[in-house]
């Protein structure tokens, strides 16, 4: 298995390009399968969670073409296996989200259950409610989910948590359903509101993304469309940690500056400098960093996508801090790690205590998701010495060139092969 190696100490500077947004992408491409037009994507991050996908629907059938500039092309046309087997789901549970397009263009899908994951269990039993709440009728049957639907129907439906994944495949089975569809207490992310924009394009009726009730009043087909996925909020919220973690300076571009208020709000409380202009954000640190309280939860509020970045920031600040993690049950997988780095920290149920020290130290890390991995490449960043982080795919998933884009920053890092 490929591993990343990092020497810390070096603080970051200069100016990076922040990628399209991983989890606007996934379910975009998965609309796709709503239509027989031409879909064309721009602004494509150039991740494994995208090459999944594309594999996905192109052994589902559908035609696919990608430039050097990542501009994707989609036609769904031909599309004659509705299925997503488990080799798929248990590598990427964003698989999850061609049910509902599938569904509602085809009338059939055989989706796998993704199972659980090192973050939680992570049903998908709002998805299912929601789809049979719109006439479909669904068994699950030797792990799969096998759904079927002459047509689906406008419905009511009221999640009783707001689940994004479970929003989107809502939103797409409901624009080709007979009726409205209402969907209180729907999730609130702006890769909603992406996804949103995008099928408007593709000649949707949606609306009140953005909001927790979301109307869909079903058409009878849609269309291609061109369009440009929106930027990375976690890769940008990202970056600004490793900013200030390694006291440095640098400028982000390309990014959306709105949807991450919430993380420049605690990144200002940490002692950062921070000025925004329009698709940029300047950060600067020059001062030793405050630790920070944190809770997780759904959109506008703090993202549990960052919350391991947090950690590792708050191990190495002043003072002591509480991270709770509200969204995920089994979120700290990470905080053992930062533990070997000389990283003082408690767990307690949801909630960790974190007391900063001077300095952490390198040592060879496991990595056990996406965003853990991020955590702790922050925190080889800052470490003294030489940190090893083992099992690096997960950060492939979700971070485009982040060896590369450190590195031209100023960061000693290199990938070392399996
Ligand atoms: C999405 C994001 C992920 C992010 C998460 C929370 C994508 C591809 N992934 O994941 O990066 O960490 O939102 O912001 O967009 N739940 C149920 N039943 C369901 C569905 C969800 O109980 O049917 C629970 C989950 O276990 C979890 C909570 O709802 O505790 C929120 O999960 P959800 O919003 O669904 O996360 P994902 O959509 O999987």
């Amino acid at each position: 298995m490929e591993k990343l190696l990092i020497t810390g100490g070096q603080s970051l500077r200069g100016e990076v390009r922040i990628s399209g947004a991983k989890n606007s992408v996934l379910p975009i491409l998965a609309a796709s399968l709503l239509n027989d037009g031409e879909v064309i994507l721009g602004n494509v991050p150039h991740l494994q969670d995208v090459t999944t996908t594309i594999s996905l629907l192109t052994e589902m059938g559908a035609i696919l073409s990608i430039d050097e500039k990542m501009k994707v092309s989609i036609n769904a046309s031909s599309v004659n296996k509705f299925y997503a087997p488990y080799e798929m789901v248990k590598t990427m549970r964003a698989s999850i989200l061609v049910l509902g397009p599938l569904l509602s263009h085809f009338g059939e899908a055989k989706v796998s259950l993704p199972g659980g994951c090192a973050i939680g269990s992570r049903p998908v039993n709002l998805h299912i409610e929601g789809l049979k709440a719109m006439g479909a009728n669904i068994k699950v049957d030797n792990g799969y989910i096998i759904a079927k639907a002459k047509k689906l129907k406008g419905a009511k439906i009221s999640l009783p948590i707001a689940t994004v994944t479970g929003t989107e495949n809502l939103i797409m089975a409901a624009t080709l359903a007979s009726g409205q569809t209402i969907i209180k207490n729907a999730a609130k992310e702006p890769e909603i509101i992406d996804l949103a924009n995008c099928l408007r394009l593709m000649g949707a009726k949606i609306r009140g993304d953005g909001t927790s009730e979301i109307i869909i009043d079903g058409v009878k087909s849609l269309s291609g469309c061109s369009y440009d996925v929106l930027p990375d909020r976690i890769e940008t919220a990202t970056f600004l940690v490793a900013a200030a973690i390694t006291k440095g300076e640098l400028t982000l571009t390309h990014t959306r500056p709105d949807t991450i208020k919430v993380i420049i709000d605690k990144l200002k409380n940490a002692g950062a400098n921070i000025s925004i202009n329009e698709d940029k954000i300047q950060i600067k640190v020059n001062s030793q960093l405050k630790a920070v309280n944190i809770t997780t939860n759904p959109y506008p509020d703090f993202p549990t996508d960052m919350q391991a970045q947090f950690i590792a920031l708050n191990s190495i600040a002043s003072g002591k801090s509480k991270v709770i993690e509200s969204v995920f049950e089994n979120r700290f997988m990470h905080v053992q790690e930062l533990v070997r780095m000389g990283a003082d920290i408690d767990i307690n149920g949801n909630t960790a205590l974190i007391r900063g020290v001077k300095g952490l130290r390198g040592a060879p890390v496991m990595a056990t998701d996406l965003r853990a991995s991020a955590s702790l490449i922050l925190a080889g960043l800052v470490a003294k010495g030489e940190t090893v982080v083992d099992r690096i795919y997960h950060i492939d998933r979700g971070y485009e060139c982040i060896e590369e884009k450190l590195t031209k920053l100023g960061a000693n890092i290199k990938r070392l092969p399996q």
